[in-house]
């Protein structure tokens, strides 16, 4: 594999990056001077030169999205950091708000001065007390020394960061219902157009980032849009944070090269591989809403393109593995419980299809499902909800269980004929 110039810094520093201090140590705020002589279409330039793709899941040009921010409306310019973090096997910001928050307070910096912005806000998931607590702490930090406040893009150009502690809804990181729930309101998404971009947070222009899009920025700034872009390939440059989790050895957090590593080096060479004797039977590469891969298709490189080309996505990044061990009927039950769970109920489709997936999906598992007739029943729901609907969140609910059993139909037929055995813990079952 080839070496790692790390972006996000305290991977190379290790986990002491959470004072100011030992942040500009490491190099911190070169970023921000380099951007503060400049003018902020010259960084938005640069945010577009480096081809940076939103790390939140959809993978949007971060560049091209602050550049559609209107400019003299005279109204506030907002900057949002989504950190929100709810799809399940995604746990990358958490780390980067944990062991590095000043690189992510930065990047804030750099992309407020870009679409000029004078009050931030990160929404950041309710579970997070400790992030949250780490960021204020942060920021108090910041604001202590000057980072933030009154001069803090320069004699004159004021900036403050707001945390705001979300309550525990998925649907809150969708953009426009995190918008809404910053107002106030109940998380439940918007119709778009208008977009965030226009129309986003008090009906002002706002521009609304991932933790992961952010913390990228003082890197690209300081050692230049062209560093970045070198690295990876041409449609995903950069790099970017895998979470692993699931049947391996070594879970955690991995920063690859896109296009470099594959997935089978992710889950072998960094996560630990499997439990002697254990092969993979299915993965889900970008989180719990992207289709679900099989063995064969672990040689694929982790870029968006390829991944696309294997019949998945990138998506957040979020990379659950299953072995062979495992029965995906099962955790197909599991994920459609957690979007009936997390469906906010404004669109029918969703709120009734994710109801219909759960039950059936469950009562196959329970050894109570209609054989050959629940398999028809599932598959004519899955067009009935996709597409459908307000927001991509019942996509996500469909995608997992329509590639799992597109990929798995004969295990999909015996269970719901025959029930699916009881589950054993990993640390209990036996190795293969
Ligand atoms: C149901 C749902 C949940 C989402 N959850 C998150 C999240 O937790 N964090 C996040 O950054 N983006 C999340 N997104 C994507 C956001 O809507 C948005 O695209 C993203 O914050 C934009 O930032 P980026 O361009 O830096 O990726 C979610 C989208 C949907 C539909
Ligand atoms: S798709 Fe589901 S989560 Fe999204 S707006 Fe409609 S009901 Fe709410």
């Amino acid at each position: 594999m080839p070496e790692l110039h790390s972006v996000y810094r305290h991977r190379e520093f290790g986990d002491h990056l959470t004072t100011l201090a030992d942040y500009e140590r490491a190099g911190g705020y070169l970023g921000l001077k380099e951007a503060l002589a400049l003018s902020p279409d010259d960084v938005l330039y640069a945010f577009h030169r480096s081809g940076l793709r939103g790390r939140g899941g959809a993978g949007f040009p971060m560049g091209r999205k602050a550049s559609f921010l209107p400019k003299d409306t005279g109204k506030p310019t907002y900057v949002v950091c989504n950190a929100d973090e709810s799809e399940p096997g995604t746990f990358k910001d958490r780390e980067i708000i944990e062991h590095n928050p000043f690189q992510l307070i930065e990047g804030i910096s750099i992309a407020s001065f870009a679409v000029g912005c004078e009050r931030a806000y990160i929404y950041i998931r309710g579970e997070y007390e400790h992030q949250a607590r780490v960021l204020d702490a942060a920021i108090a930090e910041a604001r202590e020394a000057g980072r933030l406040g009154p001069d803090a893009l320069g004699p004159g150009r004021p900036l403050d960061i707001t945390v705001y502690r979300g309550a525990g809804a998925y649907i809150c990181g969708e953009e426009t219902a995190l918008l809404e729930s910053l107002e106030g309101k109940r998380g439940q998404p918007r119709l778009k157009p208008p977009f965030p971009a226009v129309a986003g947070l008090y009906g002002c222009p706002t521009l609304i980032n991932n933790v992961e899009t952010l913390a990228a920025l003082p890197p690209i700034m300081h050692r230049g849009p062209d560093w970045y872009a070198a690295m990876g390939n041409e449609k995903s440059p950069g790099t970017k944070l895998f979470s692993v989790s699931g049947h391996v050895l070594n879970p955690g957090n991995f920063e690859v090269v896109l296009g470099e590593t594959t997935l089978r080096e992710l889950i072998y060479d960094m996560a630990g591989g499997l439990r002697p004797g254990r092969e993979v039977k299915a993965v889900w590469p970008g989180g719990s809403s992207v289709p679900v891969i099989g063995a064969d298709s672990l040689d694929v490189a982790l870029d968006y393109e390829a991944l696309n080309g294997v019949g998945t996505f990138l998506g957040s990044g979020g990379c659950i593995v299953m072995d062979d061990s495992g029965c995906i009927v099962r955790a197909s039950w599991r994920l459609a419980q957690f979007y009936r769970h997390e469906s906010c109920g404004k669109c029918t489709p969703c709120r009734e299809g994710t109801g219909w997936l759960a039950n059936i999906l469950g009562r196959m598992v329970h050894g109570e499902g209609r054989g050959d007739e629940d398999i028809r029943l599932l598959e004519s729901l899955f067009g009935r909800i996709s597409g459908r609907t307000l927001c991509p969140l019942a996509d996500g609910a469909v995608m997992p269980v329509q590639s799992a059993l597109e990929l798995f139909r004969d295990e999909f037929v015996r269970v719901a004929h025959e029930g699916s055995p009881r589950p054993v813990p990993m640390t209990e079952a036996p190795v293969g």
